[in-house]
């Protein structure tokens, strides 16, 4: 008989170039390859079938949970239907207009326009190109500079990886490119002076932008990208007063706002946006992930009445606009987004995320805001981390190469739990469905205090 996962395990190390993975490690088989096989609700299960509670959501996106049969019928249906057609020159499908509507009516105030993509990457390339023709529309062709944050995450483009503030989607890959700069993270755990509140760790957040604006030239700078709560840079959310701090900046000197909630649209924060949920008034928002929950690849950039004004002027005067992907708003990919949309709202996961959300955060912080080598427990809605630190009064964080955190996530695993070691620090990340009951909330905080445990003692 063919011993088939063996074949797989060999073809793999033989012809898949995985993502995010040690090239050198997995080809050698020093790493393992896990071969995913079905799932149902918070649980994936591989063909050995090993059963892990998922508490990262794939990668943060799997929002309503495995195996939602609404979500696959509704993909067969448009499969069998009509499986493409493009989305240029005005043409659309029943599932890409209704599914524009729904989002924007579901987005903060202001908002008018969706341009469907299938990444976040994708989504914030848009972003970019769009600021670059508003200000040539506007007659400002100097003002073309984007301001990221370090620690920002949107996305692994030449463009959008410079967006990115980690080391590690920088290094020899030649980026950053300009014209993209990154000001301060707003992560207060690991502020410098330590006797700063967080208003006053905001204020200098914002002062520290506005130094940056005004040694480059404010006529030079365009926009401004953030996730509301930073997400792969370490799952931190902002500090008291920082983006009220930020916009007046912005506002300041015209500069446009840009939120990416490729992680937080939709729901997770236990609001359907991070920005309503901060205060933020973005010019364009990114949304992916949440808006298909991953059943299939779709994301959108959301245009402000006020950008869009000016992109209409644009094309009065220059005709249509030279932006298209060949799957824009690919038929199957709107109907997963318009079953996954509805679905939320029936189950009540928006409420559930933040209800559910506060209940695991606060067993995570009773559970290990106590240990030693815990500095922090922190997030919002279904977004929680653990931060390590070698030693807590000091706040001295352990030397990388000892891999703290991903010795944790490894030890999270055995006792059948998936976390992620976030890719800057040690830190352990969870972003769990939105579909989280209370009880699989407790078992994934007794799993992660029994890990630590395990390697720390
Ligand atoms: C905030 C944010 N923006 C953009 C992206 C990039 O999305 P994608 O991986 O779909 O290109 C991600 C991915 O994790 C993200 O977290």
């Amino acid at each position: 008989m063919l011993d088939r996962d063996n074949d797989l395990t060999a073809w793999d190390r033989d012809h898949f170039f995985h993502p995010s993975t040690h090239m050198g490690m997995h080809a050698r088989g020093d790493t393992p390859t896990r071969v995913m096989a079905g799932g149902e609700g918070v649980f994936i299960t591989d063909r050995n079938g090993r059963r892990s509670l998922d508490a990262f959501a794939g990668l943060y996106c799997v929002n309503v949970g495995y195996g939602r049969t609404e979500i696959a019928d509704a993909i067969a249906e448009q499969a069998r239907e009509l499986a493409y057609y493009h989305a240029y020159v005005g043409h659309g499908t029943e599932a890409s207009i209704t599914l524009a509507r729904m989002i924007i009516e579901r987005a903060p105030k202001g908002m008018s326009r969706v341009y469907f993509g299938l990444s976040g990457s994708d989504a914030n390339e848009t972003n970019i190109k769009l600021i670059w023709y508003y200000n040539n529309i506007l007659g400002r062709p100097e003002k073309k500079k984007i301001i990221s944050r370090w620690r920002g995450y949107h996305g692994s483009g030449v463009m959008t990886g410079s967006l990115t503030g980690l080391a590690l989607f920088h290094t020899a890959f030649d980026l950053p490119r300009a014209p993209i700069l990154h000001t301060e993270a707003p992560y207060y755990f690991r502020r410098e002076d330590r006797t700063m509140s967080e208003e006053q760790f905001s204020a200098q957040c914002a002062a520290k932008l506005e130094e940056m604006i005004l040694a480059e030239g404010p006529d030079t700078i365009a926009a401004f990208i953030g996730e509301p709560i930073l997400g792969t840079g370490g799952i931190v959310p902002p500090p008291r007063g920082y983006w009220a701090a930020i916009q007046a900046v912005l506002r300041k000197y015209d500069i446009l706002l840009v939120a990416d909630e490729v992680v937080t649209g939709f729901g997770r924060l236990g609001s359907m946006f991070g920005s309503d949920h901060y205060g933020m008034s973005p010019d364009l928002i990114t949304i992916a992930k949440g808006l298909t929950s991953a059943y299939a690849p779709l994301s959108g950039t959301i245009v402000s009445d006020k950008v869009w004004q000016v992109l209409v002027q644009g094309s009065d005067q220059l005709g249509p606009i030279g932006h298209g992907w060949t799957y824009s708003a690919h038929p199957i990919c709107a109907a997963a987004g318009v079953a996954n949309l509805a679905l939320i709202d029936r189950l009540g996961l928006v409420d559930n995320a933040r209800t559910t959300g506060a209940h695991f955060r606060a067993a995570l912080a009773d559970a290990l805001a106590g240990h030693p080598n815990v500095g922090e427990v922190r997030g919002d809605g279904l977004m929680a981390a653990v931060e390590f630190v070698e030693d807590r009064d000091s706040r001295r964080f352990f030397d990388p190469a000892r891999k703290v955190g991903p010795a944790v996530a490894a030890a999270l695993l055995e006792r059948g739990v998936i976390g992620r070691a976030m890719p800057q620090g040690d830190i352990l990340g969870f972003a769990p469905p939105l579909c989280l009951s209370p009880d699989e909330a407790d078992q994934v905080v007794a799993a992660a205090a029994d890990a630590v445990k395990a390697v720390l003692g």
